[in-house]
């Protein structure tokens, strides 16, 4: 026999890894587990099974949580939370190293109980999942090490609940988890119903590794537990990772609740090769992006664009690629596609695909298993960037195919979803692809690569991918909050009056909207009067015929993104120079509106609020992340886009400016709502914004009634992100109308703030998503 022979009759026997010590770990605790409340197991309850997807037999019997066993966790985790917070950052970090080492020491443990329970091959169990879970702990015992020095104004928020999904349920808990505790807080984790054994081998770690009674509690079932943890009273924070419909669900529940969240949620990410990609590449690629862990991953490529001169060739290359993937046995090492996570998942992917006639549907040429959840890898081609397959997530091996000309039509292709969750893009040309990742609508960018992961790159949505950042030191925003006790917000009222103007002629303050003074669509205005009783002016009541208005004009201003920062920081600071030259009339208006002598006050704080942010505008900027992979992460901030904000009531001037100065420092657009009862001093505003050089869209100013502006700019599909700082406590509304394309919110929650200090850090960050992009770099 000549090598070639050899090699082309050698077949992969199997290679399959024992379960023995897996299947003995369940036996050892009775196969039925309660849940893991205080530091201990509680009795089990026998209400549902968990089953091995590949061939259908039964792991074990879990336990449904009810409220009484919900509210036992949370309790259980706020009686932990000011002592482990206490413990300090060190020691912290010495338990979270204890977890990381113990998480290693059993990893292969670990590894075959995750593939008994999902399906997914023991190849990625065993050499993605599990070694990303304790880099995981690794690096955030390194957070809590040196929060106390680089966080000094941070602390914990204290008990947060968090839900995860099926499709990586240890790591998708590290994630959750290790950073939750390094930050001081204490956790109530409900792993999904399909997936529940690894986070239980996990409580049996943190009793190993003497974490105190109460920081870690488990509580297994279904949604219905969700929702309880949901609607916990007590509970500061919601994390959670899946569907984005249960994502906008949870939004809703949460509205108004003073409760954080993050949201980690869907994906139809755009795999995109360019005609002069190394194919062979990017074929290979395309296995870790669709069928790595049976396509069944939020940030799955799973919409290729292929650029039309290549597509014959790439498509035939991949067909035969597919066929020589090998289905079966998630345990054996040399299987390739693994099980679907349970029935009703595969159910779910068959009838997505079976109710799909267009384009034309190829089913890979393999050997399927005679039973278990298994779903042949497909490609389907030809479909209209509008189809239902194009636009939903599959969740599954299905991947589906479009072709492109110009790299102009692949980007606006790849940013035709809802979503925007991640994106890989392959081109052997480095012009070519640092001008399209910056492009691309996606929290995550590969180049020349695809589902690489490491605990210094922040991972994360825009769009309906949801918001917050897993990972990096971005991710730990979402687990603290500035330290110090907030104050109840009092409503500030508008002064009444009868008594006429003092001065005769009559200033008819208009909107502001796309660089001009508009009249308000509904011609209705508000009269303005001072402490004293007498008319200070009219200010016109935007309706939501000037929200749209006013958004149109935003959008036209997109250029100000593109814009550097050194010309942002030139034109806020004009703005100061020239709010400076005016800054006696500010302040006698500012005296006047708020029958308070702060007006002066305000004016120096405002001129230094424009110098803060024009300061940062040129600063305040990304990181490059030491991935320990070939390559590095470019954490590049990006701004969030239109920015609807209710400014604060009481400061009228430095209030708008605080507001605005930074979210314009970052490249956003905004459309303000200036105080409600002094809204003057935002009309006279125009004036200084109209000589300093700002282009018009880029600040829009209306004014009315918060309470009438919230809905519309919260529910609004163009606007990207509202904030309130009303001292109307709009925060339930806004949150709850927000839902709708998932933007995200930043409200007080009738908390008081004072404007006079400066919280520029705090707009920065809220006014920036960071896009990780990932390129090849290094050996
Ligand atoms: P799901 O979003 O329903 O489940 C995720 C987690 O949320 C589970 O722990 C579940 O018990 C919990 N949950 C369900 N309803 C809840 C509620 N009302 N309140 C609080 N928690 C709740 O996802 P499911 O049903 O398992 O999968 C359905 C589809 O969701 C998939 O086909 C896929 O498209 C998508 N999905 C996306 C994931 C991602 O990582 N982006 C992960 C899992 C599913």
């Amino acid at each position: 026999m000549t090598v070639k022979e050899i090699f082309e009759t050698m077949d992969y026997g199997p290679a399959p890894e024992g379960a023995g010590d897996a299947l003995a770990w369940i036996v050892d605790q009775g196969a039925r587990f309660g849940h893991f409340i205080n530091g201990k197991f509680t009795d089990p309850t026998d209400e549902f099974t968990s089953s091995n997807p590949a061939n259908g037999e039964i792991l074990a019997k879990l336990s449904q949580a009810g409220q009484d066993d919900v509210n036992a966790a949370v309790t259980a985790a706020r009686k932990a939370q000011g002592k482990w917070e206490g413990l300090g950052g060190h020691t912290r970090a010495k338990y979270l190293y204890a977890i990381a080492r113990l998480v290693q020491k059993h990893a292969r443990l670990f590894a075959v109980l995750e593939t008994l329970d999902n399906g997914k091959p023991i190849r990625e169990s065993r050499d993605i999942d599990i070694p990303l879970v304790h880099r995981h702990f690794y690096y955030h015992a390194g957070m809590a090490q040196l929060m106390d020095a680089e966080m000094p104004d941070r602390e914990a928020l204290g008990v947060c609940g968090q839900i995860i999904p099926w499709n990586f349920p240890l790591l998708m808990l590290a994630w959750k988890v290790a950073p939750a505790l390094a930050m001081g807080n204490t956790v109530v984790l409900k792993p999904a119903e399909y997936t529940s054994l690894t986070a239980l081998l996990f409580a049996d770690i943190c009793q190993q590794a003497g974490l105190p009674q109460g920081v870690v509690n488990i509580v297994t079932g279904d949604g219905t537990t969700g929702e309880m943890i949901v609607a916990h009273e007590d509970i500061n924070k919601i994390a959670f990772t899946g569907s984005t419909d249960v994502g906008r669900r949870i939004r809703e529940a949460t509205a108004g609740s003073g409760k954080s969240l993050t949201l980690e949620l869907g994906g139809k990410s755009p795999y995109i090769v360019f005609d002069d990609a190394d194919i062979d590449s990017a074929v290979e690629g395309l296995v870790d992006a669709i069928w790595f862990n049976q396509g069944q991953v939020c940030c799955a490529g799973s919409r290729l664009l292929v650029q039309e001169g290549i597509a014959d060739r790439f498509h035939t290359k991949l067909k035969a690629r597919m066929d020589g993937l090998r289905l079966g046995n998630p345990l054996d090492k040399c299987i390739d596609v693994g099980a679907v996570v349970d029935p009703v998942q595969l159910k779910t992917i068959a009838e997505m695909v079976d109710a799909n006639n267009e384009g034309e549907t190829y089913r890979a040429n393999v050997e399927m298993p005679v039973e278990g959840c298994f779903y042949p890898p497909t490609l389907i081609t030809g479909l209209a960037p509008s189809s239902r397959l194009m636009q939903e997530e599959i969740f599954g091996p299905v991947l589906v195919s479009t072709t492109f000309r110009t790299p102009a039509e692949a980007v606006q292709l790849a940013n035709n979803t809802r979503y925007g969750l991640a994106a890989s893009l392959w081109t052997e040309n480095v012009n070519l692809a640092l001008d399209i990742a910056p492009q691309l609508v996606a929290g995550v960018v590969w180049v020349n690569a695809t589902n690489l992961f490491d605990a210094a790159a922040g991972f994360g949505g825009m769009r309906e991918s949801g918001f917050g950042r897993e990972g990096g030191w971005e991710g730990l925003g979402a687990y603290t909050k500035p330290k110090g006790n907030t104050k109840p917000l009092a409503p500030v009222a508008a002064f009444k009056g009868d008594k006429g103007p003092g001065d005769p002629l009559d200033r008819t303050p208009k909107l502001y909207i796309g660089g001009k003074q508009a009249r308000p669509d509904g011609g209705y205005s508000n009269n303005i009067y001072g402490k004293n009783g007498a008319l200070l002016g009219q200010s016109p009541i935007a309706n939501r015929k000037d929200i749209r208005n006013a958004v149109e004009a935003a959008h036209a201003a997109k250029g100000w993104s593109k814009t550097t920062g050194h010309l942002r920081a030139q034109i806020l600071y004009y703005i100061a120079e020239n709010l400076s030259a005016r800054g006696d009339e500010f302040a006698s208006r500012v005296n006047a509106l708020t029958g308070a002598r702060n007006g002066r006050k305000e004016v120096d704080a405002s001129i230094a609020r424009l110098f803060s942010a024009a300061a940062w505008a040129d600063k305040f900027d990304g990181q490059a992340h030491n991935v320990p992979i070939r390559g590095v992460a470019l954490a590049m901030r990006e701004p969030v886009g239109v920015i609807g904000a209710l400014c604060p009531d009481e400061t009228p001037l430095l209030g708008l400016i605080s507001v605005m100065a930074p979210a314009i420092a970052m490249g956003n657009r905004v459309i303000l709502g200036a105080s409600q009862p002094f809204p003057l001093a935002a009309t006279d505003f125009y004036q200084v914004l109209d000589t300093s050089d700002v282009p018009a869209g880029v600040v829009n100013i209306l004014t009315g009634n918060h309470a009438d502006l919230a809905p519309t700019l919260a529910s609004h599909l163009d606007i990207d992100a509202v904030w309130s700082f009303s001292s109307t406590d709009l925060s339930a509304e806004i949150e709850r109308a927000s839902a709708g394309n998932l933007k995200r919110t930043w409200v007080n929650n009738a908390k008081a703030c004072d404007w006079q200090d400066d919280h520029s850090r705090m707009f920065l960050e809220a006014s920036t998503e960071v896009k990780n992009i990932w390129v090849p770099y290094g050996e």
